[in-house]
C-alpha cells in the first residue's frame, strides 16, 4: 500500500515538473494550435477546463450576420476557456450541411448554427445531437425539436407590429408591395403571417409580392417590376432593411420622385443600417431583430457546465420611427 502511495507521489511530482497541467493545452489553442483535447468526458475522467464551439454562419454577405459573429466573439472573449471556430457557408445549403458534419468529425464540444434553410439543415443537426454534441439554433429555425436550444426574435410579433404601424401610417388604406425573405427560411413565413394579422380589418391590400431571398439587389430588381406595373404604390414592406433600402433605391432611380411618397418599412434595425436609414428619412420605420449572439454564448456556457437551459429563448424587439429614433426607439411588449 505504502509503495502505491510513493509511486503516485513521484508521478505527481514529475507531472508538475514537466508542466503537463491541462492549462498548457489551453495556451496551445490561444496561440492558434490544433483543436484541443480537453478531456474525454467519460465517467471518472477529469472535468474539461476548456471548450471548443463550432459556429456555422449561413453567410457573411449581410451586415446583420457580420454583427451576429461580432456579438458572439465579444461575448466569448469574456470566457478565456472558450475557443470559437467560425465557418461561413457563403449562403450555400450544401456547404452548411458539410460544415456541421465537419464539426461533428472534429469532435467540437458544442455547435451554434444559424441555418440558411429549415429542412435541409434538420438532418445534420440531428446527427450532431446523436453524436452527443449539443446544438444551439440561432435566428432561423430547423424542422422539429431535435436540438438543445433555439434562440431568436419573435418574427410573427415583428411582422404584426410592422402591419399595425403601416395601418396607422396610411390611415387604414392603401396599396402595398411586400418584399419577402427567402421562402424556405422560417422568418419569411412568420413575418408575412404577422403582417397579415397586423393589417387585418383595414383596407390595406398587397398588390405585389416577391421572394427576394433577403438580398438587396434582388429586392431592387423586384421593385423595378413593381414600379413599372403598379401606378399606385403607397408603401413597401421589406422583410429586412436591405430589402426596404433596395426598394427605396429603385424608386429613386426611376426618377419620378415616387421615393418621396412611398413609405418604406424594414426589419433588423442595426444602428449603422436600418436605424441610420430612419434617421436619414429613407425608412418610415424599422423593427429590431436582435442577433442573439450574446445570448448564444450565455446558453452555451450553461450547457457546457452541465446546467439545464430552456428549449426556447425569445428575444425582444423595438420599433424605430423618425419620432422616436433619437430616444432609442420604442420597446414592444412580448405578444
Ligand atoms: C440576414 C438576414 C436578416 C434577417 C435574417 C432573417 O441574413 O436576412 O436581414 O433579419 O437574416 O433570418
Amino acid at each position: 500500500m505504502k509503495r502505491v502511495v510513493a509511486v503516485t507521489m513521484v508521478l505527481a511530482a514529475l507531472v508538475s515538473l514537466l508542466g503537463c497541467s491541462p492549462r498548457a493545452k489551453t495556451e496551445d489553442v490561444a496561440s492558434g494550435g490544433p483543436l484541443p483535447d480537453t478531456g474525454t468526458g467519460e465517467p471518472g475522467a477529469s472535468p474539461k477546463d476548456s471548450f471548443t464551439i463550432g459556429m456555422s454562419q449561413c453567410n457573411l454577405g449581410e451586415p446583420w450576420r457580420v454583427q451576429m459573429n461580432e456579438d458572439i466573439k465579444r461575448a466569448a472573449a469574456e470566457h478565456p476557456e472558450l475557443q470559437v471556430v467560425f465557418k461561413d457557408a457563403q449562403n450555400k445549403t450544401e456547404q452548411q450541411q458539410a460544415q456541421v458534419r465537419e464539426f461533428i468529425t472534429q469532435g467540437v464540444d458544442l455547435i451554434i448554427i444559424s441555418p440558411k434553410e429549415a429542412v435541409p439543415l434538420t438532418e445534420p443537426v440531428a446527427e450532431a445531437m446523436k453524436a452527443g454534441i449539443p446544438v444551439i439554433v440561432l435566428d432561423r429555425k430547423i424542422e422539429g425539436d431535435n436540438y438543445t436550444c433555439f434562440i431568436g426574435g419573435d418574427n410573427v410579433l415583428i411582422g404584426r407590429e410592422a402591419g399595425k404601424h403601416l395601418v396607422k401610417l396610411l390611415g387604414g388604406k392603401g396599396k402595398v408591395v411586400e418584399l419577402k425573405g427567402l421562402e424556405t427560411s422560417t422568418p419569411a413565413g412568420e413575418r408575412h403571417q404577422g403582417f397579415m394579422e397586423g393589417i387585418k380589418g383595414s383596407n390595406i391590400e398587397i398588390i405585389f409580392s416577391a421572394d427576394c431571398q433577403w438580398l438587396e439587389p434582388i429586392a431592387q430588381k423586384e421593385m423595378n417590376s413593381a414600379l413599372s406595373r403598379c401606378a399606385q404604390i403607397d408603401a413597401v414592406y421589406g422583410h429586412n432593411d436591405p430589402s426596404a433600402h433596395g426598394a427605396y433605391m429603385a424608386a429613386k432611380q426611376e426618377g419620378k420622385g415616387r421615393e418621396k411618397t412611398i413609405k418604406f418599412i424594414g426589419i433588423d434595425a442595426l444602428p449603422h443600417e436600418g436605424v441610420k436609414y430612419v434617421e436619414e428619412g429613407i425608412l418610415s420605420a424599422t423593427l429590431e431583430y436582435p442577433t442573439g449572439g450574446k445570448e448564444a454564448i450565455e446558453v452555451a456556457m450553461k450547457v457546457l457546465r452541465g446546467e439545464t437551459v430552456p428549449k426556447t429563448i425569445t428575444l425582444g424587439t423595438r420599433l424605430f420611427t423618425p419620432d422616436n429614433v433619437a430616444q432609442g426607439g420604442l420597446a414592444i411588449p412580448a405578444g
